[in-house]
């Protein structure tokens, strides 16, 4: 068995993270269909709309998102981005962290979902990243951030089991969570067990992650958005968002973005 003891996220997991979510149910066109309404009515057709998509990972979105617009994502991952590519959804894909995004503005929709900004490491990243975010955005645009589990939603840590066929072998997933102060840390241990299908028939790999996440209430969230984003947005917390986990809805009213 292969332990490498590799733990940065998603670095060897890339091409297994659909396959995991896929068996768990996910829905990616659904998710986008949900949050559509946000920007439905902005006047614009796809044609004439660019949307960015910060932390894009695999693509997942990629399918839903470039039916509304030009689509670019941006992820820190290469081995996330490479999946991404796969997708052939986006017309730009850019290696980049959300704390350091170009400065381009220009974009009418910016989302990020599944709780992207959720792996910084402090609310004062937070609040640098999403004041960031805002500045992409052309007068009228809109962000859209889902947050990683809010605070007040936590449910007593449990251990998440996920299995399912992969490339004739068997996927698992088991998922361990446990709490520091402020922060959320899932220890992901993924198998990859070789059936007699396989093409290269080989020994079980194992490779074990760990994802640390802010772990912050709603009023929290808001109010960081708020702050970094200044008068010129007006922000909400949509409390169901695609997954019943919440949205942050940004919507550029002015243009008016603080450019400190
Ligand atoms: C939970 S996955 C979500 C991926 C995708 N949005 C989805 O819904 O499946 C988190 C993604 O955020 C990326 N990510 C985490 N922190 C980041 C950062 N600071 N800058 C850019 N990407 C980041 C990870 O590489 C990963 O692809």
């Amino acid at each position: 068995m292969d332990d490498s003891g590799e733990r940065t996220p998603y670095r060897r997991t890339a091409a297994w993270y659909d396959a995991i979510y896929r068996a768990r149910g996910r829905d990616c066109a659904r998710e986008v269909a949900s949050i559509s309404r946000h920007w439905i009515d902005d006047g614009r057709s796809p044609e004439t709309r660019r949307v960015l998509e910060l932390g894009c990972g695999t693509g997942a979105h990629g399918p839903g998102l470039s039916g509304h617009g030009a689509l670019t994502g941006v992820d820190r991952s290469p081995s996330m981005l490479e999946q991404a590519r796969r997708t052939g959804c986006y017309q730009h894909l850019l290696e980049a962290d959300v704390l350091a995004l170009p400065r381009d503005r220009g974009y009418e929709l910016v989302t990020s979902l599944f709780g992207v900004f959720g792996y910084l490491e402090h609310p004062a990243q937070l609040h640098a990243a999403l004041h960031d975010a805002g500045r992409l955005l052309v007068p009228g645009g809109t962000l859209l951030v889902e947050p990683p589990i809010l605070a007040e939603r936590l449910q007593p840590p449990r251990v998440d089991h996920v299995e399912t066929a992969f490339e004739g072998g068997t996927l698992a997933r088991t998922a361990r969570a446990r709490t520091e102060p402020g922060v959320l840390v899932i220890e992901f241990e993924w198998t990859l067990a070789p059936g007699p299908g396989s093409h290269s028939p080989s020994d079980p790999v194992r490779v074990i992650e760990e994802h640390r996440m802010l772990l912050l209430p709603s009023a929290e969230w808001l109010g960081i958005a708020r702050s970094a984003l200044g008068p010129g947005f007006e922000v909400v917390l949509d409390e169901d968002g695609p997954l019943g986990r919440g949205l942050l809805v940004a919507f550029n009213r002015d243009g008016a973005v603080d450019t400190g």
